[in-house]
């Protein structure tokens, strides 16, 4: 058995719309892929076209080493875990979970037994002989990933299946589906919106925007290199903040300005970003991450912006300071990347630049107050800079 592949799948509707626009994809055996991204993207479909629910208009699918492409979805061998979990009413627990195998016409005892295992893996051995109506939404969850589990199929499919629950369930039911995989060993595609559940689900997450895949890598990889401006973006939370600035070489060092700012990036950091040099004297576009925010500096501290807070919300644990933007930061337009973060907006003076707000996260320690000016220091080893004409990462 060796996992989930796509090459180059596309979906054209009858109306003409490319909603999944040539994506290859490999989930390897055991593996747990997410597959996240905006409202619209193209993820149902592309789960559905696996399923065979839907027919790829192009490209190739395989599940455990069978080209799949042309066949009805009762011979994909996927199992599928939808949002609404669709119990049936009138049966227990048990019925419900075995009711596949029992329409694909599996001996009684094997599925006893079959059913029996799955509750003990869920936990759900007691509540075996209840109704839907008996069971928490969490439980009816478990039901529903019980369903899935008996089949032993060579795929699970999840399009959503946590967001019917509260926050608390969710985060609960996170850690219950990675540890159910993870010991059953089957390979998984799940989908989601939330690139919180994406990125403490997945082994890999898959970003998809308008039917494209923008980047496929580990949460690490995601978090730590983002292709281009849409995945730094869309993965961290609170966001990115990205702001407009300049590539300079002030004494042989890459410096980056931003209004009155600069930020001296360390001669290694330099030094791994080869292509950073042709940048110099051009706009880049800044991507700075809420947590790289070190904290209030001193006036004299370079790597420092000023800035003037107008929010602050303390979490207990954090702080997050808000503010409009660096103060006397001139932000230029920049055509290719508008409309992300807080480029595009053009700032002449202090009171102009209350347009769009970053964030910071700082100690639960630090002193600010709404309303003032203060410092803060940023760590210049993780300013993350990109092409404000492509949008890519600058690498
Ligand atoms: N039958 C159809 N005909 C034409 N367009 C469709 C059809 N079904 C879906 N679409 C469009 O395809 C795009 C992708 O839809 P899809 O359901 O895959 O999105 P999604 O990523 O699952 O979004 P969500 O997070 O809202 O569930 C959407 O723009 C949708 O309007
Ligand atoms: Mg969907």
């Amino acid at each position: 058995m060796s996992g989930i592949q796509l090459e180059r799948v596309s979906k054209e509707f009858p109306n003409g719309f490319v909603a999944v626009d040539g994506i290859s994809l490999d989930v390897a055996d055991g593996e747990f892929m997410a597959l996240v991204g905006p409202s619209g993207c193209g993820k149902t479909t592309t789960l559905r076209m696996v399923a065979g629910l839907e027919e790829a208009t192009a490209g190739t699918i395989r599940i455990g080493d069978r080209d799949v492409t042309d066949l009805p979805p009762r011979k994909r061998d996927v199992a599928m875990v939808f949002q609404s979990y669709a119990l049936y009413a009138h049966m227990s627990v048990r019925g419900n979970i075995g009711f596949g195998l029992k329409m694909a016409g599996m001996p009684k005892a094997e599925i006893a037994s079959r059913v029996d295992e799955a509750a003990s893996i869920l936990g759900m051995t007691e509540l075996l002989d209840r109704k839907p109506r008996e069971l928490s939404g969490g439980q009816r969850q478990r039901v529903a990933m019980g369903r899935a589990i008996v089949r032993r199929p060579a795929a699970f499919l999840m399009d959503e299946p946590l967001s019917n629950l509260d926050a608390k369930l969710r985060v609960e039911m996170r850690g219950e589906i990675t540890a159910l995989q993870r010991r059953i060993e089957t390979p998984t595609l799940y989908v989601t919106h939330d690139q919180t559940e994406a990125m403490t689900m997945g082994d890999r997450v898959a970003i998809l925007r308008d039917g494209v895949i923008e980047q496929l890598g580990t949460p690490g990889e995601l978090y730590e290199s983002p292709a281009n401006m849409f995945v730094a973006s869309f993965i961290g939370s609170p966001a990115m903040n990205l702001i407009n600035g300049r590539c300079e070489m002030v004494d042989g060092r890459v410096t980056i300005a931003i209004g009155e700012a600069r930020i001296t990036i360390p001669d290694a950091v330099a030094a791994a970003h080869s292509e950073l040099r042709g940048f110099a004297g051009r706009e880049v576009c800044v991507g700075i991450r809420p947590e790289d925010f070190i904290d209030v500096a001193d006036p004299a501290d370079d790597d420092a912006v000023d800035v003037v807070v107008t929010r602050s919300e303390s979490l207990g644990a954090e702080l997050f300071v808000y503010f409009e933007e660096f103060a006397h930061a001139r932000a230029q337009a920049a055509g290719a990347a508008g409309g992300l973060g807080n480029v595009g907006s053009a700032v002449d003076d202090l009171e102009a630049t209350c347009r769009s707000t970053m964030v910071a996260r700082l100690d639960r320690d630090c002193e600010v107050a709404v309303g003032e000016r203060c410092r803060l220091r940023i760590d210049p080893t993780r300013v993350y800079l990109f092409d404000p004409e492509t949008t890519g990462a600058i690498r």
